[in-house]
């Protein structure tokens, strides 16, 4: 029996106890073994929902760390490879947010609300909900942003740049009405203002720093007639040219609707393109340059039946429950006022 026949196998076995949602980024054998796939976003409602002991997650650890503050004390969610990491998540800690709340709060009267991307670490949003801010994802950090704008709060927004400044584009921000923050917490002004309405921390992903304008130029040399479509967290000039922008979910749904015979260069996760590519053989997909997150990666078919055939032994007795995400309760409560603020705001 190969490893997809005993993982399998082991998934009837454990039946409703066990429940595994993958993200897009992840390889394709393992979105046909997911319960569940889709974006950030969708990932973190959708395990809220479920009942299931055990959510063997298949993404990355700030992905899992979202699903273990948004699920009941009973369930169990397991990280098949507790080293699939986010770098991005990983350019604030709490006392760098803390710090940068502080300091902002000298330089403008308005009151600050913290937005923090999603890809952040649960002591971030743990500060975040404190301050009565809201996480955000690609899907909604438009929605977000503007939710605090309009009630004249200033907002700190981390720990994506990429992600900051293309979101203040969409919402025609001027220039001086927005502010980078650097880590070692100097300002950086486009223009001097008296009410800047957004500071950005200068936090990026490297897997979608990678892309450049030659990679842009490469393809419409190529393709004349080809759109290109890309991840938000991708460098402004490449978001500014490129036809579409957004989260991954945006992205698989608008390459899937679009009329048979077109071309499309996707500029976000490699492993991502090539699933979609394969998925719709009628049009023409191809990355935008093959960048890989090594972390997703990290999650294979071998340590995913590894985890169900733990879970299997822990279930009778006979091992200990490994891999197991932990936050402690008190951490919780803040970080998931932050999370709930980011789902009311969304689903109205
Ligand atoms: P999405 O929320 O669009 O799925 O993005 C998550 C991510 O990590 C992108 O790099
Ligand atoms: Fe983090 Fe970038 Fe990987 Fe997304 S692609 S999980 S932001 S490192």
């Amino acid at each position: 029996m190969n490893v997809i026949e005993k993982i399998k196998k082991l998934k009837t076995k454990l039946g409703s106890r066990v429940v595994i949602p993958a993200h897009h980024y992840q390889t394709s054998d393992i979105v046909a073994l997911a319960d569940f796939i889709g974006d950030s976003y969708k990932l973190a409602v959708d395990c809220s929902k479920k009942k299931s002991e055990f959510i063997v997650f298949c993404g990355v650890r700030f992905m899992a760390e979202g699903a273990e503050v948004l699920t009941g004390k009973n369930q169990k969610i397991i990280l098949p490879d507790l080293s699939a990491g986010c770098p991005l998540a990983d350019h604030i800690n709490k006392r760098q947010m803390d710090e940068a709340l502080n300091r902002i709060a000298k330089f403008t009267k308005n009151k600050i609300a913290p937005v923090v991307y999603m890809n952040s670490t649960s002591e971030v949003k743990e500060i975040c909900g404190k301050f009565d801010g809201s996480v955000c994802t690609s899907s909604n950090a438009k929605k977000i942003v503007n939710y605090f704008l309009s009630q004249g709060r200033s907002v700190f927004f981390a720990p994506d740049y990429n992600l900051g400044i293309n979101t203040a584009h969409e919402l025609d921000l001027l220039q001086n009405e927005i502010i980078k923050v650097k880590k070692d917490f100097t300002f950086t002004m486009m223009d001097q203002s008296d009410s800047p309405k957004l500071f950005i921390w200068d936090g990026n992903c490297r897997v979608h720093k990678r892309f450049t304008m030659s990679d842009v130029e490469e393809f419409k040399r190529t393709y004349k007639k080809g759109k290109i479509i890309v991840h938000p967290e991708c460098d402004e000039a490449i978001v500014n040219i490129a036809d579409v922008s957004g989260s991954t979910a945006k992205i698989y749904t608008e390459i899937k609707n679009s009329p048979p015979d077109s071309i499309w260069c996707v500029g976000t996760e490699f492993h991502f393109v090539e699933r979609i590519a394969k998925e719709f053989p009628d049009k023409t997909i191809v990355p935008l340059r093959n960048s890989i997150c090594q972390n997703m990666a990290k999650i294979t078919v071998e340590n995913l039946y590894e985890t169900l055939y733990n879970i299997d032994q822990f279930i009778n007795g006979k091992s200990e429950l490994k891999n197991q995400i932990k936050i402690d309760e008190v951490s919780q409560v803040n970080a998931r006022r932050s999370l709930k603020k980011m789902i009311e705001i969304v689903e109205g």
